[in-house]
């Protein structure tokens, strides 16, 4: 099936305005299934994670071929905590290898980088790396990723309140400036639109904390699939399940899929 071009490109028509839709601008991926992958091959979960970073890497050069502007990947959320202690050491480690090994490529392929998430309770040697993966990327053009890690929408959200607070506390701020539009330049995700799709693998239908509140008019396609076996034809399912949608964002204008 040829899949039509991000929206803005291949049509003037916003989707909140009516018209058709296009590919996603911006795509959530809730990267889940990592261990029950690992578990039914007999093998550790660590196991598992690194094949999702293999598969994640593939969806980053899929989103980028076909001209996704934003990504937006959960990789650990505010919750994994509560895992074992050696559990929450390998994703530490894979994300590190990760930015390690694969820096230099994204920095050449256009990928502009941001993780979202608290730093606070990370270890220095990684809140360096983020830094400099930032960085690296800052002028790039490309496709936009979003790395939620140690990332919480509540948290997020929380976050966003008490310096929202701090504002009104030392007079910079009224409180009848408080609307939808000025808490979204407190979260970590300012500048960036709402995602349009959230996929999520392993057959798991829930959200998880993530980005509780850009996705409020979001679609949602859960695929049965655990994460490490997310492919291209995986992605152009939920593409092309997401051009079939209608969006009508509250209002009555029907967004018409493209056939
Ligand atoms: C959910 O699978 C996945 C995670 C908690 C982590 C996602 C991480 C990756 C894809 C790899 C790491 C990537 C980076 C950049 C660090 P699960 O462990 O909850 O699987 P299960 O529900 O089957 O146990």
């Amino acid at each position: 099936m040829p899949l039509p071009t991000p929206n803005g490109q291949s049509n003037s028509s916003s989707p909140k305005t009516g018209g058709k839709v296009g590919l996603p601008s911006h795509i959530g991926l809730i990267m889940d299934g990592n261990g029950r992958w690992a578990l039914k091959r007999g093998l550790p979960r660590f196991e598992g994670h690194r094949r999702g970073v293999e598969a994640l890497r593939q969806a980053v050069k899929l989103a980028s071929e076909l001209g996704i502007k934003y990504l937006t990947v959960y990789s650990f959320s505010s919750e994994n905590w509560s895992r074992p202690k050696e559990e929450i050491q390998d994703l530490m480690n894979l994300l590190k290898k990760f930015i390690r090994d694969d820096l230099e490529n994204l920095r050449k392929s256009d990928v502009n980088i941001r993780i979202i998430g608290d730093r606070e309770d990370l270890n220095l040697d990684i809140r360096n790396l983020l830094i400099e993966s930032e960085d690296a990327t800052k002028e790039n053009k490309g496709l936009n990723l979003q790395i939620a890690f140690n990332y919480g929408g509540r948290q997020e959200i929380a976050r966003a309140v008490r310096r929202i607070a701090k504002e009104v506390q030392d007079g910079h701020l009224a409180l009848n400036q408080i609307n939808p539009s000025l808490i979204e330049t407190f979260l970590d995700t300012v500048g960036v639109p709402d995602p349009d799709l959230i996929i999520r693998t392993s057959g798991e239908q829930r959200l998880s904390n993530f980005l509780l509140w850009q996705s409020a008019y979001s679609e949602f396609v859960f695929l049965p699939m655990n994460w490490p076996e997310f492919n291209r034809a995986a992605f152009e399912l939920a593409l092309g399940e997401y051009t079939h949608r209608k969006r009508r964002f509250g209002g009555l204008n029907t967004v018409e899929a493209v056939e």
